[in-house]
């Protein structure tokens, strides 16, 4: 079956990168020139994804202005002959059919998830988490979608990451099964250096079927006293396992400061406007520092 919903949680309150996040929801901070959830919602229509449901919170407004038509901003630039511009803002209102909800208690993601029950009906479905970008040539959404309809189990997209980021993640109980895919059979959310199964991460993807809604509704609250998708997807893994694919692009995590100044570097180092001032600025630097 061909996964075309997917959802965008972000409705998290984005703490570890104030103030930046105070008044801006951390979701629409730039990479260069576009906001990271625009980048989130490219990737899933590239992947195939036709419907996509963003779940806000109070003072997210401005996710729901950005995929929206700005009338007066359009109508300058159509008098003013920037084309380039207005397709690229209009272009924005067309890449599929959006639509919000609230989460309105910041009670973790798996409550986030579960606010997309009624959206979801009966089907499988992808999630994109919305401070985690990832940049490559094939959409890493599209990859676990396929191994989805490869081997008809639900799927995580992981990564091995280092002990000082295994800790603060989630760490995998994985077995090889061919090349970048993985059997997974139990996982534990926040682990310590002592319990951790491996050091696979889930990391911002997966993709997963309606009886995740039942489970998470059965799941008591987790570590820091909040719904973790974690813990649900940890029931499923235990009973029928799951399905670990290493996505080939590079993921960049948005929700912290060193992620957001990487990602702008590694974008800038590629866009056409700014990738030769930034490459002569990054040698001048390393000849100084
Ligand atoms: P994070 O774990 O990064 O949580 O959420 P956070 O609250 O946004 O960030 P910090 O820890 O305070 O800095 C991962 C994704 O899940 C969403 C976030 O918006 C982010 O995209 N999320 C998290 C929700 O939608 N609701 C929640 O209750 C928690």
């Amino acid at each position: 079956m061909k996964i075309k919903k997917a959802i965008i949680p972000a409705a998290g309150l984005g703490t570890r990168v104030l103030p930046a996040s105070k008044a801006i929801p951390k979701e629409m901070l730039p990479i260069v020139d576009k906001p990271a959830i625009q980048y989130i919602v490219e990737e899933a229509v590239k992947a195939g994804i036709t419907d996509i449901l963003i779940i806000t919170n109070r003072g997210k407004g401005a996710i729901e202005d950005h995929f929206d038509h700005s009338i007066e901003l359009e109508g300058m630039l159509k008098t003013k002959a920037k084309k380039k511009q207005f397709e690229e803002i209009t272009s924005v209102t067309q890449l599929a059919n959006i639509y919000f909800i609230r989460q309105k208690e910041t009670r973790g993601l798996g409550d986030a998830v579960l606010r997309a029950k009624e959206f979801v009906g009966d089907e499988p479905f992808a999630v994109l988490y919305g401070d985690d970008v990832i940049i490559g040539e094939i959409p890493a959404i599209g990859e676990l979608c396929e191994a989805y309809e490869k081997y008809g189990k639900n799927v995580v997209g992981i990564k091995e990451v280092t002990d000082e980021q295994v800790v603060k993640y989630c760490s995998l109980k994985v077995e090889k099964k061919e090349e970048n895919v993985f059997d997974v059979s139990d996982m534990i959310e926040k682990p310590s250096i002592y319990n951790k199964f491996s050091n696979y991460s889930i990391l911002g993807r997966c993709v997963l079927d309606s009886r995740i809604f039942e489970i998470l509704e059965n799941t008591p609250l987790g570590v820091g006293n909040e719904l973790q998708l974690t813990d649900a997807m940890k029931t499923v893994a235990r009973k029928e396992g799951m399905t670990g694919v290493v996505f080939s692009g590079e993921r960049h995590d948005m929700g912290n400061k060193f992620g957001m100044l990487k990602a702008n570097i590694d974008v800038g180092l590629t866009h056409p406007e700014t990738k030769n001032e930034l490459k002569a600025y990054i040698k001048k630097l390393a000849e100084e520092i």
